[in-house]
């Protein structure tokens, strides 16, 4: 019998991967999409999967029209990424961000306990929940300690799927995914920025690059693979909480000279520092110890970070020399 899964965000960077991973497994994919006055479905056409989703309106943040979705959709997998994902703005934007990224959780995980009690749940945690980190490298066990408003709406998503799964018997599992990116990641993350700019330096459209705080560090790794780690957890037979990370941390700074030196140019001739990309509270580092990951799933991350950049940056060439 074809699943039916539901995934929220299936619009973003996340929600695309995963769309097309499903579809290839041979999932009937129900997306909900919040009302956008323009296209949000960019990332769905590049993958070319647009066509084999089917949509249903609904916010994260209206109760009612997730409990429709989960009615509509009966999913035996509901996938929840949907969430005002930026950390800057979440300082802008603290309420928007606890509505959908906490309230918007319990909302997911409602619908489900009284519609659909069967039904699987993803819900996407982050390691922004560590924050000012508590470990030299995180892992399951290691104290949360978030940074921003968006880490402190996280946590509550993250606590209260386990709640849910040790209240009700929910097969509720988080996933704290360490930093993701892929050529669909959104032009504000550092990452895509930094790969945008340098194709559109090599390109001569751009001269300099403003950045901020370029001495943080990451534990980054692909989206792709990232995705499927969030489907080997909905697989397992009792839910769980896993940590996906690559177990390498970089600093902006040398993710910066990678991007630059594959298109044979030197980053320092082109970054400027811009106080006005500093945040009021940082991350400094994270590294993430995925070893439960490995072990339980059977997952391992594929892409070293110095290929996703490559791709990164030659996707924007291609993208920018369209334009
Ligand atoms: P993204 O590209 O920013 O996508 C976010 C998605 O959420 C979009 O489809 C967006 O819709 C949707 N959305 C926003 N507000 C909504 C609302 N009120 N109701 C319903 N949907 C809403 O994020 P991503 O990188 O794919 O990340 C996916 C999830 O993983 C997010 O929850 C993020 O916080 C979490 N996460 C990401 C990373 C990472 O490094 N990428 C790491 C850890 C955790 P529109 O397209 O209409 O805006
Ligand atoms: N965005 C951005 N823009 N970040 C900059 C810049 C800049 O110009 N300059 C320096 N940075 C630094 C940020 O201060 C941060 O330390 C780091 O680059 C990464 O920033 P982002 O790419 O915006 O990602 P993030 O780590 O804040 O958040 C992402 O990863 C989380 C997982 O740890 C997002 O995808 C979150 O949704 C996700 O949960």
């Amino acid at each position: 019998m074809t699943k039916s899964a539901l995934i929220t965000g299936v619009t973003g960077q996340d929600g695309a991967y995963l769309a097309k991973l499903l579809l290839a497994k041979g999932y009937e994919v129900h997306g909900l999409v919040a009302r956008r006055s323009s296209d949000t479905r960019w990332r769905l056409r590049e993958l070319g999967v647009e066509q084999s989703i089917r949509f249903i309106e609904g916010d994260l943040a209206d109760a009612g029209s997730v409990q429709r979705a989960v009615i509509k959709a009966k999913p035996a997998e509901l996938y929840n990424l949907g969430a005002q994902s930026f950390v800057a703005t979440s300082w802008d934007q603290p309420v928007t961000t606890a509505m959908v990224d906490g309230l918007g959780v319990t909302h997911a995980l409602e619908a489900i306990r009284q519609f659909s009690p069967e039904t699987r749940f993803y819900q996407a945690s982050t390691s922004e929940m560590f924050g000012l980190i508590q470990a030299e490298r995180q892992d399951e066990s290691t104290p949360f300690y978030p940074r921003s408003p968006y880490g402190v709406a996280k946590l509550y998503g993250h606590w209260i799927t386990v709640n849910y799964r040790e209240s009700f018997g929910l097969h509720a599992s988080s996933g704290i995914l360490f930093n993701h990116e892929s050529p669909l990641r959104g032009i504000e993350f550092v990452t895509r920025k930094v790969t945008d700019a340098v194709a559109r330096i090599k390109l001569g459209k751009q001269k300099e690059l403003r950045l901020g705080n370029i001495d943080a560090q990451r534990d980054w790794g692909f989206a792709g693979d990232y995705v499927e780690a969030m489907w080997l957890m909905l697989q397992q037979e009792r839910a769980d909480d896993y940590v996906v990370a690559t177990g390498v941390t970089t600093t902006v700074r040398e993710m910066c000279k990678l991007a630059f030196e594959h298109v044979g140019l030197n980053h320092e001739d082109h970054v400027i520092i811009d106080p006005q990309f500093f945040r009021p509270a940082e991350v400094d580092i994270l590294l993430g110890n995925p070893a439960k990951a490995e072990k339980a799933l059977g997952w391992t991350p594929k892409t070293p970070l110095v290929e996703l950049i490559q791709m990164m940056v030659d996707a924007d060439l291609r993208r920018v020399g369209r334009e």
